[in-house]
């Protein structure tokens, strides 16, 4: 099955190779992509944190310690826009409701990109959604529908554990959830690739996807308000805060975030996870004859493969872990490099699926903490479960033919298996 990324130009621009990762890094790096983890231990070692004028600029802490104490400065890092490069000057927002919306170049995805008190709100609106009782609504639904893709697969001994596997899961997960068709599970794709792959480097391409996003979103809640029904969208038009109604814009920026912030990042940690598996028979061995180790397992590929950067913007000039940063600067939330770093983690670059002690940051830190971790969880450990259920041996079919995203989101995009 070809990934969506295949329709756009995937692949961000050339630009000079890195000399110096400390004063001159790449978040697009091909090599930094397929493999960060050594860049990140020589910044540790070298200079915790480090700085970019490519991309728009940015600062990138890589310690464990700078990257939990940052995410807690709120606002003085705020989060109003969270997408890890800058948008372009003139580039249109999603907000909508601007006065003239071109003053705005920011993201519309309560909370994540929101600071208290609205971040506050808009968080305690979706949380009872994602619930472990909640989450466990899903499980059925997801269960079959793993099924159904080995299914598919199974005769022919081979499956590309990204595309055909990992990537078709959250969408139609998320699709249940919101109470949309699942059958948009490809658009909704693209739709995602479109904001936090591809378009991140190709402003074009975002502001093309975010628009498609945001009017199919308008659409939904124009017809809930029409037919409310029992679903996520028709209960959060429902909701009221102080008294007032919650804006249209709001319910379709929330709406939004859940699309994108679900799809990607669980699919490249089911992705990661079976790259691993694919390459250690021993740890996938030891998954199959005991499964009750996978809870676990997860967590250690969670910590090890964490997929989500995001991004905090300097709300004025101030000096912050040591650094000079001016106001509108933006700084990495690093949370892959903190997990993989060894003064937090002990033997924080081997994977030890059985690991007892492993505070991870792969949801994050603070108030911002994954709101669907619970969900991202249940997923990752169906996915796994049915995989090795009836997957039991695999390895990679070509271990040069798999390909990574980066940037906001890493993980494999095409990883073709043979069993
Ligand atoms: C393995 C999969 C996932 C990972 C690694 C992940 C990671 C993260 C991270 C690091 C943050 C913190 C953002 C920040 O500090 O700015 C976050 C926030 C969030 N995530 Fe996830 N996420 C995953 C799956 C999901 C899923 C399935 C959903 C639900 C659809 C979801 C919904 C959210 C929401 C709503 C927030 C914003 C919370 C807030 O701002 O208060 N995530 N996620």
């Amino acid at each position: 099955m070809a990934d969506v990324s295949d329709k756009m130009d995937a692949s961000p621009p050339a630009t000079d190779p890195v000399t110096d990762w400390a004063t001159d890094y790449d978040i697009f790096d091909a090599d930094y992509v397929a493999n960060p983890f050594d860049v990140w231990d020589d910044l540790r070692d070298e200079c915790p944190i480090a700085k970019t004028d490519r991309w728009g600029g940015s600062w990138m802490p890589t310690t464990y310690e700078d990257v939990v104490e940052m995410a807690r400065m709120v606002p003085v890092l705020s989060s109003r826009d969270p997408i890890v490069v800058r948008p372009p000057d003139d580039g249109p927002s999603d907000h909508g409701d601007a006065p003239d919306a071109s003053a705005y170049t920011t993201v519309n995805a309560p909370p994540i990109s929101s600071d208290p008190p609205v971040h506050t709100w808009s968080r305690r609106l979706i949380l009872p959604y994602f619930s472990p009782k909640a989450t466990a609504l899903h499980e059925p639904f997801t269960r079959q529908l793993c099924h159904d893709l080995i299914d598919a697969h199974i005769e022919s001994g081979q499956i590309d554990g990204a595309a055909d596997y990992a990537q078709q899961i959250p969408p139609r997960v998320i699709a249940h959830l919101l109470g949309v068709d699942p059958g948009k599970a490809g658009e909704f794709t693209e739709w995602v690739q479109g904001v936090l792959e591809v378009g991140l480097s190709n402003p074009a391409v975002r502001t093309k996807y975010r628009m498609k996003i945001r009017e199919f979103f308008m659409a939904e809640i124009a017809d809930r308000k029409k037919n409310p029904g029992d679903d996520l969208i028709s209960d959060l038009l429902k909701a009221e805060v102080d008294g007032e109604p919650v804006s249209d814009l709001h319910v379709a920026g929330t709406c939004n975030l859940l699309l994108v912030a679900g799809i990607d990042t669980t699919w490249s940690s089911i992705g990661a996870a079976l790259w691993h598996l694919a390459a250690h028979p021993d740890d996938t061995r030891q998954l199959v004859e005991d499964p009750s180790m996978l809870p676990n397992a997860n967590e250690e590929f969670l910590r090890a493969y964490a997929p989500v950067t995001m991004a905090r913007v300097v709300d004025e000039d101030a000096e912050i872990q040591g650094c000079p940063m001016s106001a509108g600067d933006k700084v990495l939330m690093n949370f892959p490099a903190a997990n993989r770093d060894p003064a937090a983690f002990e033997d924080a670059d081997k994977v030890i699926i059985d690991r007892q002690r492993n505070r991870h940051v792969a949801f994050g830190v603070g108030i911002h903490r994954c709101a669907g971790s619970n969900l991202a969880r249940m997923e990752m450990e169906v996915a796994l479960g049915v995989f090795l259920e009836r997957i039991p041996e695999f390895s990679l079919a070509d271990p040069g033919a798999v390909t990574w995203a980066g940037g906001q989101v890493r993980g494999p995009r095409h990883l073709p298996i043979r069993f």
